[in-house]
């Protein structure tokens, strides 16, 4: 049975026929990652694979809340303790709270929900969740939010309930995809424009290590506190530079000195990957995929010796992509620590790629990669 049936009958077994049906997907990134929060350039899209949820309103002060995927239900009124709440359930509560700051106050409902997005992939399974709950709240209690501030809710529920200090790629992501494009998002301005995604015989193949190592949020919260931490001393002879977005990256080494290594190494990163999303987007519309694959295995080169968000997984799947003819990039995506690498393949070549690395991969860590062909799909929405 596909998710969005078996999320249908879950509710309908539950509690009842009277609902409504709302998705919101996970996301893919081209090129522009840790510069969400830098205020920089994003080129993400959304994904076919989605989390879907049957929802509807009821009298009264408790929510349902049941998870498919947990097999699990959850009940509550706004005034609980939200430690007391199973983590998946932080991001629909995160959610509630987020829009009750804005004046949005939800009424109690019972829903459903459960994806197709693999947890933990770091194709944003959290931000979809997110994601599907403000849509579905904005709609159902006719809260007339516009689609942007729905994708803040949704990153203002990460950092206050789930504890991770993201930027708003996932949840714009999600919100906003359009199916067969991408999207360079300005994490400045919030403005935007859509780019057919066109790869004629070549193709994106996600390859999931299926590890997620422990550190991924602490060592996240820190990278952004580093990179703070270098505008801080960069601005102080000029208060124009206000985030990584006013640095040129040939400028950063002259702050070598007053910012140490390891800010230095995060800045060079962000700046050098700002500037690369730019040209990305520059080959892409020229049709040059092969300068497109170059850039994405710079940003893994930058990610894991630089950012130091790779790990051996991530590295060795980059490592062996790179050697394979017909693959033009390859490159970690998200936050690092685990989740997927992303490659840009000739179509028939894939079948190559898929081998190579399943045997590597199993050599080396004991355990086969998942491997997954992306789609591109739209953004949240409702399934009438
Ligand atoms: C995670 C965060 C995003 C972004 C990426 C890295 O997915 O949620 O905001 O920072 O990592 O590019």
């Amino acid at each position: 049975m596909k998710k969005k049936d078996q999320v249908i009958a879950a509710f309908e077994h539950k509690y009842g026929k009277e609902y409504r049906v709302f998705f919101a997907p996970g996301r893919i990134n081209i090129i522009g990652e840790h510069t969400d929060y830098n205020n920089g350039f994003v080129l993400p899209a959304a994904i076919d694979k989605c989390i879907y949820l049957a929802i509807q309103p009821i009298a009264g002060n408790t929510t349902y809340i049941h998870s498919v995927d947990f097999d699990e239900e959850v009940s509550f009124t706004l005034d609980v303790d939200h430690k007391t709440l199973p983590h998946w359930a932080l991001y629909p509560f995160g959610v509630i709270k987020e829009l009750q700051k804005l004046g949005k106050n939800s009424g109690a409902f019972r829903a459903a929900f459960g994806g197709d997005i693999p947890e933990g992939a770091g194709l944003s399974s959290s931000a979809a969740l997110e994601s599907v709950f403000a849509t579905a709240l904005n709609s159902l209690f006719d809260f007339g939010l516009d689609k942007m501030t729905l994708a803040k809710t949704g990153q203002m529920a990460e950092h206050n309930y789930a504890g991770v200090m993201c930027g708003i790629m996932d949840q714009f992501a999600s919100i906003h995809g359009k199916k067969g494009h991408v999207m360079k998002l300005d994490c400045r301005s919030l403005e935007f424009e859509y780019f057919p995604l066109e790869l004629g015989e070549y193709e994106l193949l996600l390859i999931d290590t299926r590890v997620k190592h422990s550190l991924a949020s602490s060592e996240y919260n820190s990278r952004r506190k580093d990179c703070e931490e270098g505008v801080m001393i960069m601005r102080r002879d000029n208060s124009q530079r206000k985030s990584l977005r006013d640095i040129r990256s040939k400028d950063v080494i002259t702050f070598l000195g007053s910012i140490g290594e390891q800010v230095y190494m995060r800045c060079q990163f962000v700046t050098e990957e700002i500037e690369r999303v730019g040209y990305t987007c520059e080959s892409l519309l020229e049709g040059d995929l092969e300068q497109v694959g170059r850039y994405m295995f710079e940003t893994h080169e930058g990610l894991s010796k630089l950012y130091h968000v790779s790990c051996p997984e991530l590295d060795l799947l980059a490592d062996v992509a790179a050697e394979i003819p017909g693959v033009l990039g390859a490159r970690m995506m998200g936050g690092g620590f685990g989740g997927c690498t992303i490659n840009l393949v000739k179509s028939t070549e894939v079948p190559v790629l898929i081998e190579t690395t399943r045997k590597k991969y199993l050599d080396a860590f004991g355990k086969e990669p998942e491997y997954y062909k992306v789609n591109t799909g739209d953004g949240a929405g409702e399934i009438i």
